[in-house]
């Protein structure tokens, strides 16, 4: 057993503030076993979500020492034994109360993707996907909703006032995904770019970086999203069927 210093964000986000613990650590634990102890010992007020302590629910999401990370997954033995560590909330989010934040634009953002749009008439089972495609859908598939892209992207992280028009990088991964899935019939190009705010990423590859369950985003998705995107900005005929009305 070892006394750790935490530095941990208590209160709201404009009135809060980092208060330091002295708080015991054992072999084997995570920071969230950590914050735990904190609750236990220290500040039974102390608001902390989680769920699954497994790395699968997604709700553990905070920043350790300013990196975007779930808690549940940062083992305590991967800090130098002198280093303190500090945890505070996503910052792209409002915090409602110490390391909870309200991630409800996420929610919103979800709901503005058209679902997935099948040729009329197709019946379950009529139809047969080619074994890549089947594994494009299910890297994306793999997903847990952590929010952590969506925390870290500089788009809406540094620029509130971005928020209305870009989805995030989690969300234009779905549109991607179906633009790219063979049985989906709508166009999802001219949406992606104008009203998701494909435009806006510079491709800093931040999202793909600190996604939890290694999902390629950028290269797998966002990429390729933009280059359907292109295609249809750029390419003469497309351009010149889409202007009097063919596409
Ligand atoms: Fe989390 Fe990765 Fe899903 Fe983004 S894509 S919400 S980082 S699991
Ligand atoms: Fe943001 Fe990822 Fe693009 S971090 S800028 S969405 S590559
Ligand atoms: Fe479920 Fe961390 S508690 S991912």
């Amino acid at each position: 057993m070892t006394k750790r210093t935490f530095h941990v964000w208590r209160g709201g986000g404009e009135d809060g503030g980092l208060s330091q613990y002295e708080v015991e650590a054992n072999e084997g634990e995570v920071v969230l076993d950590v914050l735990h102890r904190l609750q236990a010992t220290q500040c039974p007020d102390l608001a902390v979500r989680w769920n699954c302590k497994a790395g699968k629910c997604g709700s553990c999401s905070v920043e350790i020492n300013g990196r975007p990370r779930l808690s549940c997954m940062a083992r305590m033995s991967t800090f130098e034994p002198e280093e303190s560590i500090t945890v505070t909330p996503m910052r792209t989010f409002p915090v409602i109360r110490d390391l909870v934040c309200d991630v409800s634009f996420n929610y919103q953002k979800a709901r503005e993707i058209p679902s997935f749009t099948p040729p009329e008439g197709s019946e379950p089972g009529d139809f047969r996907m080619a074994q890549a495609d089947v594994q494009r859908s299910q890297e994306f598939r793999k997903c847990i909703e952590c929010f952590l892209c969506q925390d870290v992207c500089h788009v809406i992280r540094d620029h509130e006032e971005n928020k209305e028009a870009f989805s995030g990088p989690r969300f234009l991964m779905r549109a991607s995904e179906l633009e790219l899935h063979p049985e989906d019939t709508a166009d999802r190009r001219k949406i992606s770019q104008e009203e998701f705010g494909l435009g806006y990423c510079n491709i800093t590859k931040c999202c793909t970086d600190v996604c939890p369950e290694n999902i390629q985003i950028t290269d797998n998705a966002l990429i390729p999203l933009k280059e359907r995107v292109a295609d249809r900005q750029y390419d003469p005929v497309v351009w010149l069927g889409s202007k009097i009305g063919l596409r």
